[in-house]
C-alpha cells in the first residue's frame, strides 16, 4: 500500500484548483483498494475515490484519503451475431477507450468521443453528448461493495439510469466503488448524426462516407471549437445540469421568450438550455479575478489559473440566484463539491 503525506491535488483535478490531501494513494489493483479501504476504515478517515478528477470542485482541503483508481485494462471479453463486449477497467481514461473502440470497428460511443474524466466515473453520472448516452451502450458493470468487500454485478436496469443520474450518486451513493465496465458495442454501426451540429460538422468537413471514424472526428471537432481544454483553462464541462421544468412552467417561459431553446423530454416535462438561460442574463464571458463563465459555452465555468474552489463556488451561487431570479428556474451543480 503506498500512502503519501500533504499531496498537492492540482494536477489531479481538471479544474486545476490548488487543493491538498491529508493522505493520497493511488491504487493499480483490487488488492491494493481494499488495503487502502481497510487502512482508512481502522483510523476512521474520510475517503475520496477519483478518477479523472474531471468533474469535481476542491473548496479546501481534504482531510482524509484521496484514492485515485489506477485500474487498467481493455479486452474484448464476448461477441455475438451483433454485438461486442468490450470490458474496460475503471481508471481507464474515457476518451482513450473511445479511440480503443473506433480502432477495431466496435460501434456506439464515437458520438461519447473527448469526454474528459475515466471509465468508472463514466456510469455513475451517465455521461451522455450529442444525443448519445452511456445507458444506450451499457452492458453490465463490477463493483466493490464498500461494507461486504464483495464484488457485484449490476446490470442496465440495476444502475437506474437517468439524466446524469444513476443510483450509484442516489440510493447507493458511497457504497459500492466501480472496478470496471462492460460495453455493447454494434457490429453494425447504426449512425447517430440526428444532433444538428453532427451533420453540418460532417458536411463542412466534406467526407464521402459515413463512418464511426468521422462521426468522432466531427464530435472533436465541435467539442474543441467551443468547450475548453483542461489541460489550457480549468474547467469540469458543463458546471449545471440542464433544468427539467413541467408543461406550465414550459409554457409561461416560451410566451415570454419565444426563441427558448428546449430539449424534447419525457412525461410533458421539458428540458432546458441552462447555457442559453445563462447567457441570458449576461453571464457569457464573465471573469472576476480567475474565476470566469466561458466565452464560448456559458455552462462551463473556468479557472484562468489561480481560482480557488470557493471563488468558483460563489460564482456558481450568484449565477443560480440570477436565474432564479430572471427565469423562476432552479440550476442544480452536475459538479461535485468537495
Ligand atoms: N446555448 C446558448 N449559450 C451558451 C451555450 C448554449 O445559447 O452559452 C444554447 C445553444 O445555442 C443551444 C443550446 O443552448 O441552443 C444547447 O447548447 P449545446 O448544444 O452546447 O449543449 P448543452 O445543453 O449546453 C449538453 C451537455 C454537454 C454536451 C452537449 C452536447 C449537459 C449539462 N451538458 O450541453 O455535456 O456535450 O449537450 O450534447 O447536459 C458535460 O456534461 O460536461 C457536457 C459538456
Amino acid at each position: 500500500m503506498n500512502l503519501q503525506k500533504n499531496v498537492p491535488l492540482k494536477p489531479y483535478n481538471t479544474f486545476g484548483i490548488e487543493a491538498t490531501a491529508a493522505i493520497f494513494s493511488a491504487v493499480s489493483t483490487v488488492e491494493e483498494l481494499r488495503e487502502v479501504l481497510d487502512f482508512s476504515k481502522q483510523k476512521n478517515f474520510p475517503y475520496l475515490i477519483i478518477g479523472g478528477g474531471s468533474n469535481l470542485l476542491f473548496t479546501k482541503n481534504y482531510a482524509g484519503i484521496i484514492i485515485k483508481n489506477e485500474l487498467k485494462g481493455i479486452s474484448l471479453v464476448n461477441e455475438d451475431d451483433d454485438f461486442f463486449y468490450v470490458k474496460a477497467a475503471a481508471g481507464e481514461e474515457w476518451h482513450y477507450l473511445v479511440l480503443y473502440c473506433i480502432e477495431n470497428n466496435y460501434a456506439g460511443i464515437e458520438n461519447l468521443s473527448l469526454i474528459p474524466g475515466s471509465v468508472g466515473a463514466a456510469p455513475l453520472q451517465n455521461i451522455g453528448a450529442y444525443g448519445v448516452e452511456l445507458k444506450d451502450v451499457f452492458f453490465e458493470l463490477e463493483a466493490l461493495n464498500i461494507f461486504t468487500n464483495n464484488i457485484e454485478i449490476f446490470k442496465l436496469n440495476d444502475c437506474v439510469f437517468g439524466y446524469r443520474e444513476s443510483i450509484f450518486k442516489k440510493e447507493l451513493k458511497g457504497k459500492y466503488i466501480v472496478l470496471n465496465v462492460t460495453l455493447k458495442l454494434n457490429k453494425k454501426p447504426t449512425f447517430n448524426i440526428k444532433y444538428g451540429a453532427i451533420e453540418q460538422e460532417l458536411e463542412r468537413m466534406n467526407f464521402n462516407e459515413l463512418s464511426i471514424k468521422n462521426i468522432s472526428q466531427a464530435v472533436v471537432n465541435i467539442r474543441t471549437s467551443k468547450l475548453p481544454n483542461p489541460k489550457e483553462i480549468g474547467n469540469a464541462g458543463s458546471f449545471f445540469k440542464n433544468p427539467v421544468v413541467d408543461e406550465d412552467g414550459y409554457k409561461k417561459l416560451i410566451s415570454q421568450y419565444p426563441s427558448i431553446p428546449v430539449y424534447p423530454n419525457v412525461d410533458k416535462h421539458y428540458k432546458l438550455a441552462a447555457g442559453w438561460l445563462i447567457e441570458q442574463c449576461g453571464w457569457k464571458g464573465f471573469r472576476k479575478n480567475d474565476a470566469g463563465c466561458h466565452t464560448k459555452q456559458a455552462l462551463v465555468l473556468v479557472n484562468y489559473g489561480n481560482a480557488t474552489g470557493k471563488e468558483i463556488y460563489d460564482l456558481s451561487t450568484e449565477i443560480k440566484q440570477n436565474i432564479f431570479e430572471k427565469f423562476a428556474v432552479e440550476l442544480e451543480r452536475e459538479v461535485n463539491i468537495i
